[in-house]
């Protein structure tokens, strides 16, 4: 595991959103669960071994896990060093590797046109404003033709409350993700209502949306 912590903006609302996730993952289960997310499981099918994946904000390791298992050369970040430590022990204990990395979103290294795909699950601490900067750099590292597989809660997760930030502006409509994503080709936009069952964290029925998008 390596360690970045520079690079970051908005230092105090980082330090308080750190030690709160912090405290979310300092509990001997899963938060997120061990299976990867269902919706980035669907998409084996477009995943080719070999190639080379990141798994952004990838707390602990599920998703990371599961691509190294599918053959993938894998490397993820999450800005939680307790999420990271059981992912670690999440891939030892499957026996695969994975490049993982303590590293806050802005201090990651975002090499242009280094990954064939960018895993983003969850990624819903992002506020507009961040968004407005994170989206270049995940379209920035892709490699043309790569892929962006991203998962997350759509505004109608509000009513259900089974998961997800309560903040309205951090979740997706699909006029948002159409927009942030105009200069992909979106291979799939689904927007849907099922039950999740990824671990205490996600529990219950949830409004959705699965994005699978290449660059041009
Ligand atoms: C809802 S969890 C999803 C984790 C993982 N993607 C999954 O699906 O299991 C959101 C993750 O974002 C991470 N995170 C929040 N803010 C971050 C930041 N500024 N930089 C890096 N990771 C961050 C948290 O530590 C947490 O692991």
């Amino acid at each position: 595991m390596t360690q970045q912590r520079s690079g970051r903006t908005e230092p105090h609302s980082l330090e308080t959103a750190l030690v709160r996730w912090e405290a979310r993952f300092s509990v001997g289960e899963y938060l997120f669960g061990e299976r990867p997310n269902a919706y980035l499981a669907s998409k084996g099918g477009l995943l080719a071994k070999g190639s080379r994946a990141l798994s952004l904000a990838d707390g602990e390791g599920r998703n990371s896990v599961w691509l190294a298992e599918q053959g993938l050369r894998v490397d993820a970040f999450d800005f939680s060093p307790t999420a990271v430590a059981k992912a670690e022990r999440l891939a030892l204990s499957r026996g695969v590797r994975v490049g993982f990395n303590v590293c806050e979103t802005f201090a990651w290294n975002w090499a242009p046109s280094a990954y064939d795909l960018v895993a983003a699950i969850f990624i819903q601490f992002a506020s507009p404003a961040v968004r407005e900067r994170l989206f270049p750099l995940i379209k920035q590292t892709l490699k043309p033709g790569g892929l962006l597989i991203l998962q997350g809660y759509r505004t109608e997760q509000l009513q259900y409350g089974t998961g997800g930030p309560p903040e309205r502006d951090h979740l997706y409509t699909e006029a948002l993700i159409r927009e942030l994503l105009q200069d992909m080709d979106i291979l799939e936009l689904r927007c849907y209502d099922e039950p999740v069952d990824e671990g205490k964290g996600h529990s219950g029925m949830s409004a959705l949306m699965g994005v699978v998008a290449r660059k041009r």
